[in-house]
């Protein structure tokens, strides 16, 4: 059975402290986010129906509506404090956003035109293992032919030892650039128990398993991060 979240297993949004903290306490945030935006495969000055799940400040649609200048990008987020930051920072591309406060599957549930391409950083990760199945599915159902999807996000290890060794070099990088001891407690505190990542290779499976073609594009292993593509073939 699938728990909504609520904003108290978001600290970050009741204190709004995400923008302040998010690109310290999680490594690589700017470089994985460029390979995210690199990842998508379609020509820069084509006009591109994207979706961003779980948009919170709105970076992910930032690199987006840069890079791909005719995009238009719909970013879904389940709380108004994260929606009213987002729509600060995307205000130089009014016109181009659309910004809807859902739960992801929700809002993909009540789609009724597919899209070229569907986002994600850095929040399938609070998603079960069903969860994340059948978000998966809606995303497949979602996407046109051809159409593609990159997920940013956490994963984890199969074998104790890598999870631990994964999850302390990410809590040691965390505590070198988050200095006040407060907001390390409450990162430490909601990566052990809010977030719920996934084996890497589980979620490839479960991606390929929709009857997306997935693959892992980048990988930073110590960390168990990464960015996975997945494209929906023509049928
Ligand atoms: C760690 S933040 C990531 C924000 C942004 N994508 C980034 O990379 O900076 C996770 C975001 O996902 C949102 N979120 C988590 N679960 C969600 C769900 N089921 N539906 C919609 N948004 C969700 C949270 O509210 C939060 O804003």
């Amino acid at each position: 059975m699938k728990r909504v979240l609520g904003i108290d297993d978001f600290f970050y949004v009741s204190d709004k402290s995400y923008d302040d903290l998010a690109e310290r306490a999680i490594p690589h945030y700017h470089e994985a986010h460029r390979l995210l935006m690199a990842s998508l495969d379609f020509p820069s000055d084509a006009p591109i129906s994207v979706v961003d799940l779980g948009v919170g400040t709105g970076v992910t649609s930032a690199y987006i509506l840069k890079n791909f200048p005719h995009a238009k990008v719909t970013g879904v987020d389940l709380f108004d404090e994260m929606l009213c930051e987002a729509r600060e920072r995307l205000s130089p591309f009014s016109g181009r956003v659309n910004l809807v406060r859902s739960d992801n599957a929700e809002y993909l549930r009540g789609l009724d035109r597919r899209v070229d391409a569907i986002v994600s950083a850095f929040c399938i990760h609070h998603q079960n293992e069903e969860g994340k199945k059948s978000l998966f599915s809606l995303i497949r159902d979602q996407l046109r032919p051809g159409g593609q999807f990159v997920m940013l996000d956490w994963t984890t290890y199969f074998h104790p030892h890598l999870r631990a060794i994964s999850r302390e070099h990410s809590l040691a990088n965390m505590q070198s650039r988050v200095l006040d001891p407060q907001d390390q407690k409450k990162w430490t505190y909601h990566w052990n128990t809010v977030n719920k990542p996934s084996v890497h290779e589980d979620l490839i499976a479960w991606l390929n398993g929709t009857g997306l073609r997935a693959e892992t594009f980048c990988r930073w292993p110590e960390l168990s991060l990464i960015v996975a593509f997945a494209e929906k073939e023509d049928s």
